[in-house]
């Protein structure tokens, strides 16, 4: 086998595209939804620390694996693993990893979609100018109404599912990408606005205190494990996103500076949220622990006290919606290259299928805010049992055999020789991160989380 083989799905037209493709794959709702909420239900500065250490210690090194064994295998994560395998004459089982990941982006998708509805609904509500001036109290009834209401959720998952599935079923278009290009840099733009709207709310300070304050009596077991799954799910970790995407770049681009820039600027995004936002939180009397809801409660406050805040309300949930749709493309990315490697389908009937598919599990997340909310197992719901699996056990799970395959099993010669370091110590970092940390790290977070430590 050589080391040659192209993608039959298409190849980058550069480092550059790459690296925008990764980026708006890893920023996304995971940074500025799911980032504040978690580190508000779970304290604040603890959660921020173990964040960011598992970003740097087990992220980094796991981005450069999947891009590795990804440009390696040129194929659907499934076929990929399995040939991989093959080339180091080890088990064919490992393809399993494969599909564990297929699987893990599709349940993930079916939630994701249904929050990507509500930044749709969002733009609508912000662009007719009903928070305009608004109280927190009326945004959090606004809410409220909003989700408890299942056919108007629907409708709006139905509608993220669709334009999701039109993007997927023509392949990644250089249109898309240019317009990340752009799109990428006003989002941050816009989240420094929010940030200097914080500033001004007189909590900035207490804002700050309870992101990076250390308070180590905060960090519980359960704390920990949501702070790694959180960096595995921001950095689109541990499920073959990355993998597909890094199939899909050209020889002789560097893995590692190209994993470190993707990881910190999703960091960045992810802390400026977070930095915006509870202040707001403060100033307004709203609940850092509020869940799910927080930055619908927030935002549209900021931005409806604000000086044109119709106007920039009204991008602002744009731009998340664009952040959230270049981010659901990857993850139903290994599902339609799947249907199309192993199956025979086409892209169009792949994607039509996939979607399909996932739309129909989004179903179970529609139901949970309203009329199944009241059904729970071990105390979760639909929904929130649904995120504890995929990113609290799948992508850590995950992460882990990508570890050992890439660490132990592939030979030195060829990860050496993929990962091109220019020193010889920036590889031995590498090797013993994925080999010792990374695999030793989320074992003892997962069985701490779990009471068995
Ligand atoms: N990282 C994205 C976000 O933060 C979500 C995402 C895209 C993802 N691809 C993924 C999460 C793969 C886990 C695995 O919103």
């Amino acid at each position: 086998m050589t080391t040659e083989r192209q993608s039959i799905h298409g190849q980058w037209s550069s480092r550059w595209t790459f690296i925008l493709a990764a980026t708006g794959a890893a920023v996304g709702l995971g940074n500025i939804w799911k980032f504040p909420y978690l580190t508000g239900e779970h304290g604040g500065s603890a959660f921020v620390l173990v964040y960011i250490l598992c970003v740097a210690a087990l992220g980094i090194p796991m981005m450069m694996a999947e891009v590795m064994l990804g440009r390696r295998g040129r194929e659907t994560p499934v076929n990929t693993m399995r040939h991989l395998a093959k080339e180091i004459h080890t088990s064919p089982h490992w393809q399993l990893v494969g599909w564990a990941g297929t699987v893990a982006g599709v349940l993930i998708l079916s939630y994701y979609s249904v929050i990507g509805g509500w930044t749709l609904a969002y733009i609508l509500y912000s662009g007719v100018g009903t928070f305009s001036g608004a109280s927190g109290e009326a945004v959090s009834n606004l809410f409220g109404k909003f989700v408890g209401n299942p056919i108007g959720l629907l409708a709006w998952h139905t509608a993220f599912m669709i334009i999701t599935m039109f993007v997927v079923a023509r392949g990644v278009k250089s249109g898309l990408e240019k317009a990340v290009q752009w799109l990428m840099p006003a989002l941050f733009v816009l989240l420094l606005v929010l940030v200097g709207y914080a500033m001004t709310t007189g909590f900035f300070l207490k804002g700050l205190a309870f992101l990076f304050t250390p308070d180590f009596s905060r960090l519980s077991g359960s704390g920990m494990l949501a702070a790694m799954g959180q960096a595995f799910f921001s950095l689109s970790l541990g499920m073959g996103t990355i993998m597909i995407y890094g199939s899909y770049l050209p020889k002789g681009i560097s893995i590692a500076q190209t994993s470190v820039s993707i990881a910190v600027v999703d960091t960045l995004v992810a802390l400026m949220a977070g930095i915006a936002i509870f202040p707001i939180v403060f100033a307004n009397g709203l609940e850092p622990g509020a869940g799910p809801s927080l930055i619908f409660e927030t935002i549209p406050v900021a931005f409806g006290n604000m000086a044109g805040g119709t106007l920039f309300g009204t991008l602002f949930f744009v731009l998340l919606l664009i952040a959230a749709w270049t981010s659901s493309i990857s993850l139903i990315e290994p599902a339609v290259t799947l249907l199309i490697e192993k199956y025979g389908m086409t892209r169009l009937h792949a994607a039509f299928w996939s979607g399909l598919i996932t739309w129909a599990l989004g179903l179970g997340t529609v139901f949970s805010f309203n009329i199944w909310s009241e059904s729970t197992l071990f105390g979760l719901n639909f929904f929130e049992l649904l995120d504890y699996l995929t990113s609290n056990l799948m992508l850590p799970l995950g992460g882990i055999f990508i570890a050992v395959f890439a660490g132990w099993l592939m030979t030195k010669e060829t990860s050496k020789s993929e990962l091109s370091m220019k020193g010889e110590v920036g590889y031995k970092i590498w090797q013993i991160l994925i080999r010792y940390v990374a695999p030793v790290a989320v074992l003892i977070v997962l069985c701490n989380a779990i009471g068995l430590l």
